[in-house]
Formats: structure tokens, C-alpha cells, sequence
């Protein structure tokens, strides 16, 4: 596995990649790496000939300074894992690397960016549209490939993609769960036992969304979710049931709902969602 700091050699190594005629798939990563982000590597594996990764804790798209701080940082395991699992490539940069050559650009998110976690942190998705515009500039993969947990993410990249006409394929990849139901996260890490095992009623909230769906029942649905996680003793910052295209609550029927919702255990900060 190579690792590169530089994207200037990065780069090098990617040309004479493409210039064989290689698929270059690529999943950016904020390391602290589990098995959700191996479902990415594994998924780049079966559709590229080679696959690039990045482990990058990008600061732009931290509002909370604490949040930044005590982001876990693992780089010698992420390393150890991606290489017992294969991975060819991967680029560890510092903030002057990613960020030195920034072109200013404009983004209309369509209002994805002002909802739901874009309400809670503001600024949030301009950093992750930021820094995943010049991962992409750097990497130009073919094929990249992001976790579906962050549901909202992946429409903003879709934007990103689309305004700037990018030539990237985008591939969303299913949420990886421990057995208790639990959406893998690498701020898992942070809770205690007990939180780790009460917070599986994040996911029991929404299955009961999903069984019990129907059109006009949604605010009292909401209702129920939030009881059911707040008896856990956390507090849920939002629960809502959306259109998943614009994410926007719609008055006349849902194509496809989405339920998304942030919960906070203690101060870790917990996000997942269920296509209903
Ligand atoms: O999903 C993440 O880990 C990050 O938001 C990403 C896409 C790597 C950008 O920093």
C-alpha cells in the first residue's frame, strides 16, 4: 500500500495509474476507521481496479472546536486496516496540503444545507463540500464512495457533483450496524457501555417509523420516535420524516420518506436515518 502526505506525489502515482487504463475508485474518510468504512473499501474492490482512500480531519467542516478536539485520531490502526484489507492507496495530508491551492467556487445546496444537521451546524456542509471538491480535484476518481449513515451528505455531495459537473460516479453504500442495531460511527468510540447499548433505540425508533409509515400520521410518529429514545435518557436534537430528494417535510405526499434524526448521549453526538 502506498501512503502519500503530498498530493503532488499522489498525483504522480495516479497518472501512471490512469495512464494504464485503471478504474480509480476512492472513499474519503476522517480515519478512526471500522467496519463501515471497510464496506466502502470492500464496494470499491468490486468495481475498480484500484482503490484510493484519505484520512483527513477536516477542520472547515467542524462548527464546535470541542467536537474538532476530541475527534478520535488512530492513524497507525487506519493504516494497519486498510492495508491487511487491501487498499493500494491512501493519503494522509496535513491542512496546508488539502487546502493551500483553494479556488473559490459557488454551490447553490438548494437548501439541503439549512436542514436537519445543517440547522444544528452551521457551516458544516461548506466545509464537507470544501474539502471533498479538492479531495476529488486531487484523487479524480472514477467511482467514489460514501456511506449512506450520512444520509444528508450524500445529497449535498450529489450537488456538488452535479453543479460543478464533475466526472465522478457516485455510489451511496449501505449503513454497516452492530448487532444491536447501532449505526457504526467512529464517535462510538466515546461512549460508555451503557450508552452503547441504550443507543440501539436509535435504530429501534426508526424501524418503528418504518413499520407504522403512513402519509398523515408523520408528526405523530415523530412524536413517538423521540419518546422512545428520550426514555433511553438522551436527547434528541431532531427526528424528522422528510423527502429524501430536498430533504424538505412535503404537504401533499412523500415519494420517498426518510426518516433522519440526531441524538446526543452525554456529549457525543449521534446521527442516523431509515429509507421508510
Ligand atoms: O464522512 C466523512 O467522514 C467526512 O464528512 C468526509 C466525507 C470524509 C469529508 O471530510
Amino acid at each position: 500500500m502506498d501512503i502519500y502526505k503530498n498530493s503532488k506525489d499522489l498525483r504522480k502515482r495516479i497518472d501512471q495509474y490512469k495512464q494504464e487504463g485503471k478504474r480509480i475508485g476512492f472513499f474519503p474518510t476522517m480515519g478512526a476507521l471500522h467496519a463501515g468504512h471497510m464496506r466502502l473499501l470492500h464496494a470499491a474492490q468490486k468495481s475498480c481496479d484500484i482503490v484510493v482512500s484519505s484520512i483527513f480531519v477536516n477542520p472547515t467542516q467542524f462548527n464546535n472546536p470541542d467536537d474538532l478536539a476530541k475527534y478520535p485520531r488512530t492513524l497507525p490502526a487506519d493504516l494497519l486496516l486498510l492495508q491487511t484489507e487491501g487498499c493500494d492507496v491512501v493519503y494522509t495530508p496535513d491542512r496546508d496540503d488539502v487546502y493551500a491551492d483553494e479556488q473559490s467556487f459557488s454551490l447553490d445546496l438548494k437548501g439541503l444545507d439549512s436542514v436537519l444537521e445543517g440547522s444544528s451546524r452551521p457551516g458544516h456542509f461548506d466545509g464537507v463540500a470544501r474539502v471533498v471538491k479538492l479531495l476529488f480535484e486531487k484523487v479524480q476518481p472514477d467511482v467514489a464512495y460514501f456511506g449512506l449513515k450520512d444520509f444528508q451528505q450524500c445529497m449535498v455531495i450529489r450537488q456538488l457533483v452535479e453543479q460543478l459537473e464533475m466526472p465522478i460516479q457516485l455510489q451511496w453504500v449501505e449503513t454497516s450496524r452492530e448487532d444491536s442495531g447501532l449505526a457504526r460511527s467512529s464517535r462510538n468510540v466515546r461512549l460508555s457501555d451503557a450508552q452503547r447499548n441504550a443507543a440501539a433505540v436509535i435504530y429501534r425508533a426508526l424501524q418503528h417509523c418504518k413499520a407504522n409509515y403512513s402519509f398523515p400520521q408523520i408528526a405523530q410518529l415523530e412524536k413517538e420516535a423521540i419518546r422512545l429514545i428520550e426514555a433511553e435518557g438522551f436527547t434528541v436534537d431532531y427526528f424528522q420524516i422528510v423527502e429524501s430528494e430536498n430533504l424538505q417535510p412535503n404537504t401533499a405526499s412523500l415519494k420517498e420518506p426518510v426518516a433522519l434524526t440526531a441524538v446526543y448521549a452525554g456529549e457525543v453526538r449521534l446521527i442516523d436515518n431509515l429509507i421508510l
